[in-house]
C-alpha cells in the first residue's frame, strides 16, 4: 500500500498562469477558471465543490466538502444548517478557508477570509428553488448531531412531510447561507517538474495585491 501511494504521480503540463494574463484583481480570474471548469470537469465532478475549513473552540481545524451556491463582488456564498458544527465553529470564530480542485485543468483555488450570514432574505430566496425534498430534509435532519440509526432519520422526516402536507415548507430558521469575504485568493496551475504557478492575491486596505508565491 505504501508503495503504491509512494508511485503515485502525475506531471502536470496542460497549462501555465502567468502575470500577463491574470487581471490585477481576483473575482475575473475566479470567474474565468470557474468557466473553464465547468466547461471541461467531467461528471461526476462537481465543479462548484469546495473544500470548506473552519476552526473550533480549541482551535482545532475541521474540513468537509460544500457546494458553492452563490458568487458576487462581495464574497462566495454556501447553504448549510446553522447549528451544524461548522455552523457552531463559525460563531465562535468567522473565518473559514475553502479550496476548489479541479483535476483536469490542474487547478487549485485558495479562499481565505472572514464569513459572515447572508440576509434571511437571500437564504429564504435559495431556499425556495431547491428541489421539495431537500427542502424538507434541511427542516427534518438536525445536521450534525448524533442520530440513533437511519429509522430516527426517516421518522423525522416522516414528521416533516406531515407538517407540510398542505404548506410548502419555508425556510428553517436553523438553515441559510453564509458568505465567505475574501481577503486572500490563490490561483495554483500544475506545471511540468512540480515547479507550478502560484499567484496570490490579498487584500490590503481595500485595494488588492498580486504576488507570486514558490511552488
Ligand atoms: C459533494 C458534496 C456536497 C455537499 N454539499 C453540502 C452543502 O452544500 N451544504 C451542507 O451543509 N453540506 C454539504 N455536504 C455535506 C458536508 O460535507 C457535511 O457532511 C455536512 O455539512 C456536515 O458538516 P459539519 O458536521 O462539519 O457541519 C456535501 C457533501 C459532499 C460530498
Amino acid at each position: 500500500m505504501t508503495q503504491k501511494l509512494a508511485d503515485m504521480r502525475r506531471d502536470y503540463t496542460r497549462d501555465g498562469l502567468s502575470e500577463a494574463d491574470a487581471p490585477l484583481e481576483p473575482f475575473a480570474l475566479f470567474q474565468s477558471w470557474f468557466a473553464d471548469a465547468v466547461k471541461t470537469e467531467q461528471l461526476p465532478v462537481e465543479p462548484n465543490a469546495m473544500t470548506l475549513a473552519t476552526v473550533d473552540g480549541n482551535g482545532r481545524p475541521h474540513c468537509r466538502v460544500l457546494l458553492l451556491k452563490a458568487l458576487d463582488d462581495r464574497g462566495f456564498t454556501f447553504f448549510t444548517n446553522y447549528e451544524s458544527a461548522k455552523g457552531q465553529h463559525l460563531a465562535g470564530s468567522p473565518f473559514a478557508a475553502m479550496t476548489f480542485f479541479w483535476p483536469t485543468l490542474e487547478r487549485q483555488v485558495r479562499i481565505e477570509g472572514r464569513v459572515e450570514k447572508v440576509s434571511a432574505e437571500e437564504s429564504d430566496a435559495y431556499f425556495q428553488v431547491r428541489p421539495l425534498g431537500s427542502r424538507l430534509g434541511a427542516w427534518a435532519s438536525p445536521q450534525s448531531r448524533v442520530i440513533d440509526g437511519r429509522a430516527e432519520l426517516e421518522a423525522l422526516l416522516a414528521d416533516t412531510e406531515q407538517r407540510f402536507l398542505d404548506t410548502a415548507p419555508h425556510c428553517p430558521p436553523h438553515w441559510g447561507g453564509y458568505r465567505l469575504l475574501p481577503e486572500r485568493i490563490e490561483f495554483w496551475q500544475g506545471r511540468a517538474s512540480r515547479l507550478h504557478d502560484r499567484l496570490n492575491y490579498r487584500l490590503e486596505a481595500g485595494v488588492w495585491k498580486r504576488e507570486r508565491l514558490a511552488p
